[in-house]
């Protein structure tokens, strides 16, 4: 059985915060923010809305663009480090909100390679002959979970969400799903993570918030570096297992996370700008959203050439990293 996005879609909030907000929020500025990371803006969660506000949206995007109904959608798998709930799963709601009644769902922790495990969970659900039509979400709110006075880490992050609808299909002629590759490296974990509302720091000790410890924590040099080479050895891995080169790639997709991560790892795989796709500057880090949030703008802007070749490439907290290339 192969495997097709039929359908891409992407939900954002309406309120923007720019550069120029921040500076009067911490002690920054444009010039800073602009020159280490790319990011000029980012979209910010209003009062009721949540991450499955926007996962819904989403994916009723994706659906129409897939021209499927909720009822055919057999699982629902959303990547997300800032559900609206411990538990249920925020995949459970998306599943109330779409009226997907037939879909099994489940909430996937992959920080920023979310959606890229997802992906690799539904492309197996539907080789296996588990599943037929699937949809994969990144979806965040985690402007939530930021220390709004912590210049290192607030000016990064923007909330989001991106998703997919992925289908069995019997023949290979566009939108194919050639392969998909994850990779973790636990060893670093306490590089990048959220502190509190966990078993450790549990939200419901006062300590963790009268303390600090309930924020996204992250040592920013060392994420870069492991960002680089993870991003590296996903994209290289997913061009050996199809016999491909970087000159078989027109365009990669990156995880949004700061231009010069995308830009040193575009240099050691000899990709020129041209055929790399960037939102982040309008979007800052959206974690599991960022990529699916990309695809569709291109998707929807004909930037992917029909019959070319489209490599996504993730890198998250865990650590996690991942690649998927699809035929277009
Ligand atoms: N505005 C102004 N100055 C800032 C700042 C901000 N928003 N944030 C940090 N600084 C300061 C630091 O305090 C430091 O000052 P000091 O030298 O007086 O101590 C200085 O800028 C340099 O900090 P440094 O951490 O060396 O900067 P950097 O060039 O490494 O850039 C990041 C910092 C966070 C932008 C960069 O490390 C990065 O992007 N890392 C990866 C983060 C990421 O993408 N994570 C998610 C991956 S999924």
């Amino acid at each position: 059985m192969n495997v097709k996005i039929t359908g891409t879609g992407s939900a954002l909030p309406g309120k923007i915060l720019t550069n120029a907000d921040l500076e009067r929020l911490v002690d920054t500025s444009d010039v800073w923010i602009t020159s280490r990371t790319g990011i000029k803006e980012r979209r910010i969660a209003v009062e009721g809305e949540y991450t499955s506000t926007f996962a819904a949206e989403a994916a009723r995007r994706a659906l129409a663009m897939a021209g499927a109904q909720p009822e055919e959608i057999d699982l629902i798998i959303l990547g997300t480090v800032t559900p609206d709930f411990p538990f249920p799963s925020t995949a459970c709601i998306v599943q109330d909100l779409l009226g997907a009644t037939n879909a099994t769902a489940f909430d996937l922790s992959a920080a920023c390679s979310g959606f890229i495990y997802g992906l690799s969970i539904a492309e197996n659900y539907i080789r296996s002959g588990s599943a037929k039509k699937i949809l994969v979400i990144g979806s965040e709110v985690l402007s939530r979970i930021v220390d709004w006075q912590d210049r290192n880490t607030c000016v990064l992050f923007g909330d989001g969400a991106g998703a997919v609808v992925v289908e069995a299909t019997e023949d290979t002629d566009c939108h194919t799903l050639l392969s998909t590759h994850t990779f973790s490296n636990g060893s670093h974990w306490n590089l990048l993570y959220q502190q509190g509302s966990g078993s450790r720091n549990p939200a419901t000790d006062r300590r963790t918030i009268d303390e600090g410890r309930i924020y996204l924590a992250m040592e920013g040099n060392d994420v870069f570096k492991h960002a680089v080479r993870g991003m590296e050895e996903a994209a290289v891995k997913a061009l050996d297992a199809n016999g491909l080169t970087t000159s078989d790639i027109s365009l990669l997709i990156p995880h949004q996370a700061n231009q010069r991560i995308i830009d040193a790892t575009a240099k050691r795989l000899g990709l020129d700008a041209n055929r790399i796709f960037i939102n982040l500057h309008r979007y800052g880090n959206t974690s599991s959203a960022s990529i699916p949030i990309a695809l569709d703008e291109a998707n929807r802007q004909g930037r992917i050439t029909p019959g070319s070749n489209l490599l996504m490439v993730a890198f998250g907290g865990g650590f996690t990293y991942g690649s998927a290339l699809v035929n277009w």
